[in-house]
């Protein structure tokens, strides 16, 4: 079976998902494209030998779409996709806020349609292994990650993007557009996360989009998280993030790129490092990932996010990273907004309701 694919969004991360496509073994053919510019649209086609097609079209005619648009257009598209009995890839974030992504994945659930989300840092062997090593009952208890993401301002430079200045279109700025991803790992590492407190600034001048937000997180471990995301404008720097980890008895520091060096140490050992292919083979070993998903990226290597999906698609199997996964990290982020609009007081965590 071939599967169909539809790209709605012809823009910068539907590159990424197809450079994925490219190197999945999963039989599929990217047929349709829509896109209101129309010379990405063609230029999409082109390069993938697609039709250039409207909304409706495109998602009669596909078993799979993905949602690459802007953050403002996911939910109707998504629910449209659900309506239409079609499986549905989401970038992050889903939506503005945890309502609105919760309203996302229960369509897909009444639906029975597959979906996966655009987290995927999720897919980073650096975030598997210390995900391991802090489940390890040689780390003891985990202590505190202490997480700083910085990147030039997506308004500018190769993104270029004017819509992430426009809160009709990006809901926030910096937290909910770029660092949903952190508070995810965040989650991931030793969450869930219990309650924040949060300051954001507006330092470019630009209405509701933060562009520095620096937040506590309390996690149910008992361990704390800061996090400090800053869009600065330095277009020179490439999109960095700095993370340590640290528990009773271990140390881990990463920085969430294929290329990044993960290294930890433990009570009474050496340090230890790890990098590019060899890590993402550790993490196969430890059942982390598939080795046939492995896929390099320059000089490091991840696995690739879309075959598990496509697969589960082709086989009527349940995803790995359905959009249901995405709804927490949507909670905090919900939080750590409404804790900066208390000025800093701290907040409990509450799903949507
Ligand atoms: N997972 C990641 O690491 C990651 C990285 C970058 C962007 N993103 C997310 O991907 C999404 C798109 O970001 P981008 O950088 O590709 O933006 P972009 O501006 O490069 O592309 C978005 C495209 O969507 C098109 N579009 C808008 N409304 C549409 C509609 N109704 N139907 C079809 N196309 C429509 C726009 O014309 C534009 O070409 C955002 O939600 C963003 O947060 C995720």
């Amino acid at each position: 079976m071939t599967l169909r694919i539809g790209f709605l969004g012809a823009g910068f991360i539907s590159r990424t998902h197809r450079w994925f496509l490219r190197r999945t073994h999963v039989d599929h053919r990217i047929v349709a494209v829509h896109d209101p510019d129309p010379a990405r649209a063609a230029h999409l086609a082109e390069r993938t030998g697609a039709e250039v097609v409207d909304e409706d079209r495109l998602l009669d005619s596909v078993d799979v779409v993905f949602v690459t648009t802007w953050t403002s257009e996911h939910e109707r598209l998504v629910l449209e996709a659900a309506r239409r009995g079609v499986a549905v890839v989401c970038e992050k974030p889903l939506a503005f806020d945890a309502e609105g992504a919760a309203r996302m994945a229960a369509a897909v659930e009444a639906a029975g349609v597959a979906s996966h989300v655009g987290l995927i840092l999720r897919a980073m062997p650096q975030v598997l292994l210390t995900r391991h090593l802090l489940t390890e009952t040689a780390a003891g208890r985990p202590l505190t990650i202490a997480f700083r993401d910085d990147q030039f301002i997506p308004v500018q430079g190769y993104y270029d993007s004017t819509w992430r200045a426009d809160p009709a279109r990006a809901g926030r700025g910096t937290l909910l557009e770029h660092s949903i991803h952190d508070i995810d790992v965040i989650a991931q590492l030793a969450g869930p996360v219990r309650r924040v407190s949060g300051v954001v600034r507006e330092v470019h001048g630009l209405d509701r989009i933060d562009d520095l937000a620096v937040a506590r997180l309390d996690l149910d471990t008992d361990a704390v998280a800061t996090l400090t995301s800053i869009w600065h404008d330095i277009v020179e720097r490439p999109s960095q993030r700095h993370v340590e980890v640290f528990a009773e008895r271990l140390v881990v520091t990463l920085d969430g790129t294929p290329e990044g060096v993960l290294t930890w140490q433990h009570t009474g050992e050496s340090p230890q490092a790890l990098q590019g292919r060899a890590l993402a083979e550790r993490c196969a070993a430890l059942g982390l990932g598939r080795a046939a998903d492995i896929v390099e990226v320059g000089t490091g290597a991840m696995f690739n996010p879309l075959t598990p999906f496509l697969e589960a698609v082709r086989d009527g199997t349940p995803p790995p990273l359905p959009l249901r996964s995405a709804v927490d990290a949507h909670a905090v982020v919900d939080a750590i907004y409404r804790s900066a609009d208390l000025d800093g007081e701290t907040v409990e965590v509450s799903g949507p309701s």
